[in-house]
């Protein structure tokens, strides 16, 4: 059994962690960190793991990755990278789901997160952790920079317009739909119940953090800088995620045609399930799993591929895509605790 420990456990991405680790077949919890419910039982902060993890939890400390073999980091940015270095010193392998390793070039971060990088020097050694895309380089990895929720949805349903010269990739806009719980457990006023039911708002127009991480993982692929328009709502759901994306077409392509492209592309991909033509992605068909639904469709009017991909935010968004991570980088097969149907209704 391998040895797992986790920072950040008493929150939403934490608990989801937890909840698929304890029935994870090859793994055993040692360790769970918090800052403010720290000295309490995990079971008292998460009263659904009630009967399945009870362990006191402790503060964060460097000795904490010197007794697992995979730590994960389910901290707020900026916390992660004031701890790396010295975790990364145990020996343990790290998965950050963080934002704080997920973009390569140190001054892209500072741009966008209004912050400077603590240590530039460690994220050339930290891979992108989007499995079906750097499958490989993740089993070698020692630190794995988890993707963000919005561009798991985004990345998956752009992916195969790149390299095709069928697609005008400078023409994409991403329109995508979370719900609360993407936001985090700690309370602010724009996730607090009378403000978030019974309301659908859009933010970050033009400036979300998500954009530079969707742009840089379809620059790599396509080997030339990609500019998206990207913009994100909030929806009065707890968990989901839906991305509706519209590609400019640059030659007559069948409805029948892109789906086959999409079937071609992912067919050896467990979690992405490319839907029949003419049914599109719902996140309620995602809920739960770490599947990536996706739908596509052809405005032969406009000449314009629409593609729409479901996600649950804290799976395949964050924490059941992070457990895949750790499959992969321990060696075991990829799908070991995670290939379950998603809950319907
Ligand atoms: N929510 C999502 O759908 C989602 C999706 C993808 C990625 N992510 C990313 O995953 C990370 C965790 O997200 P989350 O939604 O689980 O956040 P969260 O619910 O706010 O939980 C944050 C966790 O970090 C701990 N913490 C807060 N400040 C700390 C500090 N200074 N030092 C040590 N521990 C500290 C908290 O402990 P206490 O509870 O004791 O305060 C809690 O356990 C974030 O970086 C987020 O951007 C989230």
């Amino acid at each position: 059994m391998k040895k797992i420990s986790i920072a950040g456990a008493t929150g939403y991405t934490g608990i989801e962690l937890l909840r698929l680790l304890v029935k994870h077949p090859e793994v055993e919890i040692v360790t769970l960190t918090a800052e403010s419910h720290a000295g309490k039982n995990i079971a008292d902060i998460a009263p659904s793991l009630k009967g399945w993890v009870d362990q006191t939890l402790v503060k964060l400390s460097p000795e904490l990755a010197t007794n697992c073999d995979v730590l994960f980091l389910a901290l707020p940015h900026t916390t992660s990278m004031q701890n790396v270095p010295e975790l990364l010193k145990g020996g343990c392998k790290i998965i950050d789901l963080s934002a704080d390793y997920r973009l390569h070039d140190a001054k892209v971060y500072t741009d966008w997160y209004k912050t400077p990088h603590l240590n530039p020097e460690i994220i050339k050694q930290a891979v992108y952790g989007l499995p079906e895309l750097h499958r490989d380089t993740i089993k070698q990895a020692q630190l794995v920079a988890n993707p963000g929720c919005y561009p798991t949805s985004a990345i998956l349903a752009l992916a195969p317009f790149m390299q095709q010269d069928w697609a005008d990739a400078q023409s994409i806009i991403i329109d995508s739909k979370s719900g609360v719980s993407g936001a985090g457990r700690k309370l602010r006023q724009s996730t607090h119940f009378c403000e978030a039911n019974e309301s659908v708002t859009a933010y970050g127009l033009g400036e979300h953090r998500h954009t530079p991480e969707i742009e840089q993982e379809l620059s790599g692929l396509e080997g030339s800088d990609i500019t998206v328009s990207f913009s994100p709502h909030l929806m009065p759901m707890t968990r989901g995620m839906l991305s509706t994306a519209y590609v400019n077409l640059k030659k007559n392509v069948t409805r029948d045609a892109l789906h086959a492209h999409f079937v071609k592309f992912y067919k050896n991909e467990r979690f992405v399930r490319v839907l029949e033509v003419g049914q599109y992605a719902n996140t309620a068909h995602v809920a739960g799993s770490n599947f990536c639904d996706i739908g596509v469709q052809v405005d032969t009017r406009n000449q314009r591929a629409i593609v729409t991909s479901a996600i649950d935010n804290l799976m395949k968004g964050a924490s059941s895509q992070a457990i895949q991570n750790m499959n992969l980088m321990l060696g075991i097969d990829e799908t070991t605790g995670l290939d379950a149907p998603p809950l319907f209704p």
